[in-house]
């Protein structure tokens, strides 16, 4: 920051870093309610919340995650002391590294969440940033088809919390072994029998499948063709996807729940290596918002990684962004509201002190105000709340502090009531209700 003499000194942008976002008290505001319905939702089902730190050592994501997030999407750095750290570009591997540490003290099942911020080096765009905060849910220790339905079920309940309805959302479902076996049908009829380069090519054509919709069609074609030898992929695929019997179950199940919006779709194939059986995604009805809103699914070997005996999982993530762009489409989105319901102004500046003295008696009752420090005129003190969007003023002259009544201002409609300081917090609490 400081210059050498005689040299200007260069301004510094205030733009934030590419990709990421700043949250100023109204964004604030909205990130605060969805994490807060989504703490809700989840927690009506049992779960408890963990935490991590942002920085895990590399080698945790080298070992399966999928090549694109390891090697073109994580921000990576060496540190002081040589370490490869990774800033975490999604929850999974750390929550099955914490799970596998304290195996033996755990009493599964476990139901676990979190909402974390992760880091991605991808391309901005709608629904896509560099840093998003992810709610991610997950059980572990069950391998029965009912965990896999109650995972779903959660995140039907997460998108009812924020006033969604069925009709809003959809939820497609696949599972790794339909799709890794139509792909070993097409694999054979082609003549690649090698088992190594059948597993090679079988994970290649699930992520390129996953990216399918971000692609245009003829690049899918072109890459498809490539990578499976069959010149008619596309339609070889889709024809011999089929539900398998643990899907028709998990959609019985759930349409019998009430949860109707639920279908199988062959293209859900995830992105990451270790699902190993279920795999879901939801998105929104409205084509403005293409982009998953969830995505997960079952992946029984992660903790294995760490040693022992594996630790059957289900789980999914779902991202504030697209949660917020799916409530902004909606017409979902809250009104902000500051949490402070009264604006203190002061009207004579003897008066200082009293006003002082009514706002530490209303905090000390738990009600937030605010209390004028800018010294202007009355009608500007009333102006900063209104503008800040504080609900109520109440403005404290001789007469006030004499009579120790408030006039209480209601700064939408302009009705006053009269109050003593001790009927303030109630009065503002019915009002603000209504
Ligand atoms: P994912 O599909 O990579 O899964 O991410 C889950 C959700 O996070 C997406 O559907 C989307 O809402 C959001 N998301 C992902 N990347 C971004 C981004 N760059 N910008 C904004 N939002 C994003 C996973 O991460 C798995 N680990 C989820 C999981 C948990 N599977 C089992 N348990």
């Amino acid at each position: 920051m400081t210059a050498k003499n005689n040299e200007p000194t260069k301004k510094l942008s205030t733009e934030s870093y590419k990709g990421v976002r700043d949250f100023y008290p109204e964004d604030m505001f909205i990130q605060k309610y969805i994490f807060e319905r989504m703490r809700k939702a989840v927690e009506k089902f049992g779960y408890v919340e963990y935490g991590a730190s942002v920085l895990e050592p590399a080698e945790l994501y080298r070992a399966k995650s999928g090549e694109e997030i390891v090697n073109e999407q994580t921000y990576m750095f060496t540190d002081r002391g040589d370490r490869e750290v990774t800033l975490r570009p999604e929850m999974t591997p750390t929550v099955a590294r914490m799970v596998a540490a304290k195996r033996r003290e755990l009493s599964f099942p476990l139901r676990w969440y979190s909402i974390p911020n992760l880091f991605r080096y991808e391309k901005p765009q709608r629904g896509r940033t560099r840093e998003h905060w992810q709610l991610n849910v997950d059980l572990f220790g069950s391998d029965n088809i009912e965990a896999d339905v109650e995972v779903i079920s959660v995140a039907h309940e997460v998108m009812h919390s924020f006033g969604a309805t069925n009709n809003d959302f959809r939820i497609e479902i696949s599972h790794r072994d339909a799709t890794g076996e139509a792909l070993r049908k097409i694999l054979k009829q082609v003549n690649i029998n090698d088992l190594n380069e059948i597993q090679e090519r079988i994970s290649q054509l699930t992520k390129l499948i996953d990216r399918k919709k971000k692609m245009s069609s003829e690049d899918f074609r072109t890459k498809s063709v490539q990578l499976s030898g069959d010149p008619d992929f596309n339609d070889h695929f889709f024809a011999l996807a089929k539900e398998s019997e643990d899907i028709i179950k998990i959609i019985n199940n759930l349409k019998n729940k009430g949860i109707n919006n639920v279908s199988y779709n062959p293209e859900i194939t995830r992105g990451f290596d270790y699902y190993t059986g279920m795999v879901f995604e939801v998105f929104d009805t409205n084509p403005e918002n293409r982009r998953a809103l969830f995505g997960g699914g079952r992946y029984d070997d992660l903790t294995s990684l760490f040693g022992g005996e594996k630790i059957p999982a289900v789980g999914f993530g779902a991202g504030d962004v697209t949660m917020r762009d799916f409530m902004e489409t909606h017409g979902l989105l809250p009104t902000y509201k500051p949490t402070a319901k009264l604006y203190i102004a002061i009207q004579d500046e003897s008066c200082r002190e009293s006003a002082e003295q009514l706002a530490t008696t209303l905090r000390a009752g738990g009600t937030d105000v605010a209390l004028d420090i800018s010294h202007k005129k009355l009608g500007d003190q009333i102006k900063i709340a209104d503008r800040q969007k504080i609900p109520f003023v109440t403005a404290i002259g001789t007469e006030e502090v004499k009579s120790a009544a408030y006039r209480v201002k209601n700064l939408a409609d302009g009705t006053e009531k009269i109050l003593k300081a001790a009927e303030i917090a109630d009065y503002l609490k019915t009002q603000s209700a209504l």
